[in-house]
């Protein structure tokens, strides 16, 4: 059973934290936690203006920390969800040897055609359009647990 779920991203500041908020409110007995491939912002809280369109749909996230991927997060979790292809790759490059854990592109579950990648708004600034692309793949991966 799927019941340990990582969402990662760049900097843990802003798409797998709004993801695990997201995740979190949908499904609270779920294990959720959230990592970026970087160090660049360990210990910091979710980025403001993501902290800010989150708590527009009642998700709290200022309770969260940014930390790091490490490899023991392969045998902690059950399915890392990758917020973008090069989050996959980089996720991919420290798979243990023997590790079967999936991990998979969270926008797939989305179900939109031609969409992988969750945009990271800390470039496009579109905070909701991510919020609404990630409450989109939040309800199909629900649904494929
Ligand atoms: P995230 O967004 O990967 O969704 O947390 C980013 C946040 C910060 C940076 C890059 C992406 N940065 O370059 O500091």
């Amino acid at each position: 059973m799927t019941s340990h779920i990582l969402f990662v991203c760049l900097g843990n500041i802003c798409r797998s934290p709004a993801a695990e908020g997201v995740m979190r409110k949908l499904s609270p007995e779920l294990q959720i936690d959230s990592a970026g491939t970087s160090d660049w912002h360990v210990g910091e809280t979710p980025y403001g203006p993501m902290r800010q369109a989150a708590l527009q749909r009642q998700i709290d996230l200022s309770g969260l920390r940014a930390r790091q991927l490490t490899i023991t997060d392969f045998d902690r979790f059950d399915l890392i969800l990758a917020m973008d292809r090069e989050n996959l790759a980089n996720i991919e490059s420290l798979r243990p040897e023997g590790s079967e854990t999936p991990v998979r592109l969270f926008a797939d579950y989305a179900g939109l055609a031609g969409i992988r990648d969750v945009p990271d708004p800390y470039y496009t600034r579109d905070f909701d359009g991510v919020l609404d692309l990630i409450e989109a793949a939040a309800q199909g991966l629900l649904a494929d647990l």
